[in-house]
């Protein structure tokens, strides 16, 4: 167990009718506001009517970025960058699901330079600053409203990038869990596939860690497995809906790392998937996950796909360590593919293989992924090609 700082400067508003508090929340920042949202979920809502209201009622200023796409783009960091310039914003509100949360992140920041944003994705270009960026968060699965990571396409590069900075932190997200009842079963379905694969990038892992956070980590992973069933039938399940939330947060604020050094394997994977492809994040995770389990699986992994499915899965303990494991897998397979109605296979969302070859290089950056099992690109497309 490594030494390691924990520290999440995210102040959030959990629970039903918490929106109250935006006016006062935003004050704190200034006067003028940039709010960012997606294609149009939030007008469809009545939430964007609500929050005008809020905003109206603490005398805020409110200029509108619409439109951030779902993997989000470049081109909408650099347009956000832009107003913010212009119109000399204080803060700025992201209100949708991971894209709208991870564009704001990037928009804040490249309000105080005047490095191009991509950049911070390509370039290394320091992020010294960044306007304060609060969020409303309406669909439970990537955790950017409590992390400092965002992710951002280029698709005329075919690049998906992640960057990390402490100054892109959200200062306050309001997590209602009622502003996902409008979430349709797909997206609450690849939803809880991402909130899943993030906590098995962490568990899967070499690296000693702490027991008190291998349980807090399975108990994460079995609330998704009860409660995401649930909020597919029950869409407006306030308590499947809010166990689902917490848990997104908590599945990537840094929690569950406890010092463990972090080097993550679906994730490269499907960003690459996403960058080509323009699929959804969790989709593609569901499909590579027991792909990947299954070509990591051998006899110095076995223990901990054993551990996985006696305590997530309830398997009987006293099985062959290797039957538990692929039954483990299975179950999992189940999981995705017949309990959340997910595709199984990248051939049946329009993927071959044509591009498998670059796509496996920058997936590894011409290296190796130094995860559960270190994989280099050979690994890397052979994993691919088990998904078609
Ligand atoms: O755009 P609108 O109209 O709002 O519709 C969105 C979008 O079409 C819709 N939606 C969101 N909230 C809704 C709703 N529809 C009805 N009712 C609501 N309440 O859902 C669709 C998908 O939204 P999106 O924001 O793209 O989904 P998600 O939250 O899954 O975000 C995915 C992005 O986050 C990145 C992913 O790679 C992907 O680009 N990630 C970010 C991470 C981070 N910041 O730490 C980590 C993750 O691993 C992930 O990579
Ligand atoms: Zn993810």
């Amino acid at each position: 167990m490594k030494s390691f700082v924990y520290h999440v400067p995210t102040k959030v508003y959990f629970g039903e009718g918490q929106l109250c508090h935006l006016g006062e929340e935003l004050k704190q920042c200034g006067k003028k506001v940039l709010l960012s949202y997606g294609g149009g979920s939030i007008k469809k809502s009545g939430l964007y009517d609500l929050l005008l209201e809020e905003m109206k009622k603490a005398n805020l200023e409110v200029f509108e970025l619409a439109g951030i796409e779902p993997n989000p783009r470049i081109e909408s960091v650099r347009e956000g960058a832009r107003l913010c310039k212009q119109h000399d914003i204080d803060v700025v509100l992201a209100v949708g699901g991971g894209s709208t949360i991870d564009a704001a992140k990037f928009i804040a920041a490249g309000a105080c330079t005047d490095d191009d944003p991509w950049d911070f994705f390509v370039a290394g270009a320091p992020i010294d600053k960044a306007l304060p960026l609060i969020t409303v968060l309406t669909l439970s699965a990537t955790g950017s409203e409590m992390d400092s990571c965002g992710v951002i396409s280029n698709m005329e590069t075919n690049d998906k990038l992640a960057r990390y900075s402490d100054h892109v932190f959200p200062k306050v997200s309001f997590l209602d869990p009622t502003l996902t009842y409008t979430v349709n079963e797909y997206q609450t379905a690849c939803g809880s596939a991402d909130i899943l694969s993030h906590i098995f990038e962490v568990y899967f892992n070499m690296n000693k860690d702490l027991y008190m956070l291998d349980t807090v980590m399975e108990g994460l992973m079995r609330t998704v497995i009860k409660y995401a069933p649930i909020a597919l039938r029950e869409p407006e399940n306030y308590e499947a809906r809010a166990n689902l939330m917490w848990a997104s947060s908590w599945a990537i604020n840094g929690f569950i790392n406890g010092g463990k050094q972090q080097a993550w394997s679906c994730h490269p994977m499907e960003h690459v998937l996403s960058a080509y492809y323009d699929i959804t994040h969790g989709l593609g995770l569901a499909i590579l996950t027991p792909r990947w389990m299954k070509y990591c699986l051998d006899e110095t992994r076995v223990s901990k796909f054993y551990q996985f499915g006696v305590n997530v899965f309830g398997i009987d303990a006293s099985l062959e360590p290797l039957e538990v494991a692929e039954r483990a897998i299975e179950e999992l397979s189940t999981f995705f593919f017949r309990t959340l109605g997910l595709k199984s296979r990248l051939s049946e969302v329009g993927i071959d293989d044509t591009h498998f070859e670059q796509m496996s290089q920058k997936a590894c950056k011409g290296g190796v992924l130094a995860g559960f099992k270190p994989l280099g690109k050979e690994d890397i497309k052979k994993i691919f090609e088990r998904c078609l």
